[in-house]
């Protein structure tokens, strides 16, 4: 028997829970090469700015041993040519699409929301709340209960109230539960957990920051246990709100992980970058993972590390 691997989305029925995540696929456009975009759960952009940006100067990119760290600066056409050409091309493909938004004031994250409401084919919209705000002398959104909440309500209040909005939060936090209740608070219909941690690399060679813009977002699998403390975290306080579960997930069996910790959804993002068919492998093996260990629907997994006495799939016991 095939595992049931769908999932739902606000009013979309996606074919998968794995979503290519924000930031590492551009529009989508360049993995069609590689997997059928149709198949993949959704496809969320890389954050959309009002404007067209051209991002931070290089080098943007860094390797160390088990994460990338960039600072890109949240490079993008702008909403306008995203609406004109990538949302089109992305619907014509069979691709369920998220919105990511990013700004630099209330004023253009309410901006970009209402430009959003005559958009047709959105499933959703993820708010990408790790941006510099203009007013608060560059300090990140995410990193601050009032500044979050205030953006989310800001675009729930220009949103289409159809259309779900996801608000992506920052690990770099001493209480992510806190900014997960003001969001939550303000209109928030789900949380993407987690965005990039804050690093830094040298390189001893110049004896200057490997990163143009000195530090950058680190993400891959060094992040990936963060990202499964916060997801545990926010699922054990609102056990009710979806999740998507972002951070350092390569395989089947770490996407498992973070459902089981209260993701409902997840997102791969770096992993694509040297594996462009990562969302449509990590979905299979997820698939065989549940097959496994006698699991038919994998929603019904989200969550299950919770618990004095967690139901045990038949099989995982034995596995583990
Ligand atoms: C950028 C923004 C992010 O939120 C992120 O996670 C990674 C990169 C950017 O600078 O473009």
């Amino acid at each position: 028997m095939p595992v049931d691997m769908r999932a739902r989305l606000g009013q979309a029925d996606l074919p998968s829970p794995v979503l290519a995540a924000a930031g590492c696929a551009g529009a989508g456009r360049e993995l069609t090469q590689f997997i059928d975009i149709a198949r993949v759960g959704a496809v969320i952009s890389k954050s959309i700015m009002t404007e067209p940006w051209a991002g931070n100067p290089t080098p943007r990119l860094a390797e160390t041993p088990s994460g990338l760290l960039n600072s890109v600066g949240l490079q993008g056409p702008g909403i306008d040519a995203f609406l004109q050409r990538d949302l089109p091309w992305l619907l014509s493909r069979g691709a369920r699409v998220v919105v990511s938004i990013a700004g630099q004031t209330v004023r253009e994250y309410r901006a970009l929301a209402s430009r959003l409401a005559d958009a047709v084919g959105v499933s959703a919209v993820e708010v990408n709340l790790s941006c510099p705000n203009a007013e608060d002398a560059g300090q990140t959104f995410a990193l601050d209960t009032g500044a979050a909440g205030t953006v989310v309500e800001a675009v729930r209040g220009s949103l289409r109230y159809d259309i779900p909005m996801f608000a992506k939060l920052s690990p770099d936090v001493t209480d992510i539960v806190a900014v997960a209740g003001a969001c939550v608070a303000s209109g928030a219909d789900g949380l993407s957990l987690v965005n990039v941690l804050t690093g830094m690399a040298i390189d001893p060679g110049t004896m200057r920051p490997a990163l143009a813009g000195a530090y950058g977002g680190l993400s891959g699998p060094a992040i990936r246990p963060v990202a499964v403390r916060c997801v545990w975290q926010v699922r054990e306080a609102f056990p009710d709100v979806p999740i998507i579960g972002t951070g350092g997930v390569r395989t089947g069996r770490d996407a498992l992980e973070l459902m089981l910790a209260g993701a409902t959804m997840i997102g791969v993002g770096t992993a694509m970058i040297h594996d462009p068919s990562a969302c449509s492998r990590v979905m299979r093996e997820l698939e065989e993972e549940l097959a496994a260990i006698g699991v038919d629907r994998v929603a019904d997994i989200i969550g299950q590390a919770h618990g004095r006495t967690p139901r045990v799939p038949r099989g995982l016991a034995r596995r583990t």
